[in-house]
């Protein structure tokens, strides 16, 4: 895992965006391989018209029909072991990309975890005691339904899914605790924090290090507004008024003991976790299953998880991403649990509000 700050001029975790026509995703489902030529450069010519594409000569036009037709084969076995409940995969306006280029421009690996020197004490585990006895999961939580999950935001190209995915569990722990949901400022992370780069990327427990060893106020989204850009830190902010402190956080490795995990989402709140994203580049809905990395080494985003569902044939989390409403459903994906699916149990991160 590359490590330092001069570790990309290219942006991390940036937004993926949904194909909104649906017509090549249905056709690549019932489509029998191998395709013929004639069909592939058919499908190019409607999917560059759908994403309103055009290259520059006719060398960069083969350059990404043979990315596409990669894509293609890719998309297909992505698909290949899936049930009815399963994630499906289709194109999207990174089709026309082959694999390690998506990679290096979208999904360049996030910071690792940097301690700070004078990291102050995590919150004891006695707090979060685990009566296994009693051990007694619902069926289903949605933290959503208790109106502590607020809207999906859109990173864009900015790389900083970690300021999102943490500030989202602050918003939603405030949230169970006062009742009262407000959105809070994801560029003054963004700005300010001194251990992460901005849209460059950075880590939520290093975020989460830097908040509670500098007693940070986060402030509410109206006092210091989301711009997508690293710009100078407004200091004078930090005491205005109104936004939240944690009182402390939680960084741990659940990888097979993701009933912890669960355990949590029910009974304190929610969790921001890393995670491998690469597969998602050809997201289109369903149930995560197959096909997602799980390595330590394969993180590359950070997301929130705000619920779990036990009921149907795949059980699974309920995660929360900021690439935009038009990704996935309306914002939120699924993925399998219990197998340290895209590797999200390696980094889960959990506060306690003040
Ligand atoms: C398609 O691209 C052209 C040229 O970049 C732009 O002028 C036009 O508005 C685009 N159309 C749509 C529907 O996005
Ligand atoms: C096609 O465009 C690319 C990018 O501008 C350029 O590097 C390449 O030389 C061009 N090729 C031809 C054959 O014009
Ligand atoms: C999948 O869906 C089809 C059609 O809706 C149904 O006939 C079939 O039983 C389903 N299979 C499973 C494993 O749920
Ligand atoms: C754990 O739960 C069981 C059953 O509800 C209860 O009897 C026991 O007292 C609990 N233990 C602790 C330490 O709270
Ligand atoms: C909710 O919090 C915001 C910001 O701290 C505050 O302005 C607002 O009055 C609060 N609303 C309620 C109902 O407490």
């Amino acid at each position: 895992m590359p490590v330092g700050p001069n570790l990309s001029e290219t942006p991390r975790c940036a937004r993926i965006r949904k194909f909104s026509e649906t017509f090549i995703y249905i056709l690549l489902l019932f489509f029998i391989y191998p395709i013929s030529l004639d069909q592939e450069e058919y499908l190019f010519e409607r999917y560059l018209q759908s994403f309103n594409k055009s290259y520059e000569n006719d060398t960069i036009y083969h350059k990404r029909f043979e990315a596409f037709k990669e894509s293609l084969k890719r998309i297909k076995n992505l698909n290949s072991l899936r049930s009815n409940a399963s994630a499906t995969y289709g194109l999207t306006k990174y089709s026309d990309m082959f694999p390690e280029e998506f990679s290096k421009s979208q999904l360049v690996l996030r910071q690792p975890f940097k301690k700070i020197k004078n990291l102050k004490q995590n919150v004891p585990r006695s707090k979060r005691f685990i009566n296994t006895t009693s051990f007694n999961l619902p069926q289903k939580v949605d933290i959503r339904k208790k109106r502590a999950v607020s809207d999906i935001q859109a990173q864009g190209s900015c790389g900083a899914c970690w300021a999102f995915a943490v500030v989202g569990i602050i918003e939603s722990m405030n949230a169970l605790k006062t009742g009262n949901l407000t959105k809070l400022s994801v560029q003054q992370m963004i700005d300010c924090s001194d251990y992460d780069y901005g849209c460059k990327g950075g880590d939520i427990c290093t975020l989460l290090d830097w908040i509670t060893t500098f007693d940070i106020k986060i402030l509410t989204e109206d006092t210091y507004p989301l711009s997508l850009a690293s710009e100078t830190c407004k200091r004078t902010s930090k005491y205005g008024s109104g936004g939240v402190k944690i009182e402390g956080f939680n960084c741990e490795s659940f990888v097979g003991n993701e009933f912890v995990m669960l355990y949590i989402l029910a009974n304190f709140g929610t969790l921001a976790v890393g995670i491998n994203a690469e597969s998602w580049q050809h997201y289109i809905g369903g149930i995560i299953q197959f096909h997602c990395d799980s390595s330590a080494t394969s993180l590359n985003h950070a997301v929130q998880i705000v619920g779990y569902d036990l009921t149907g044939p795949i059980p699974h989390y309920i995660i929360r991403n900021s690439w935009g409403k038009d990704f996935g459903h309306d914002g939120y994906l699924y993925v399998a649990i219990g197998n340290n699916l895209c590797g999200l149990a390696h980094e889960v991160a959990s506060v306690q509000v003040l």
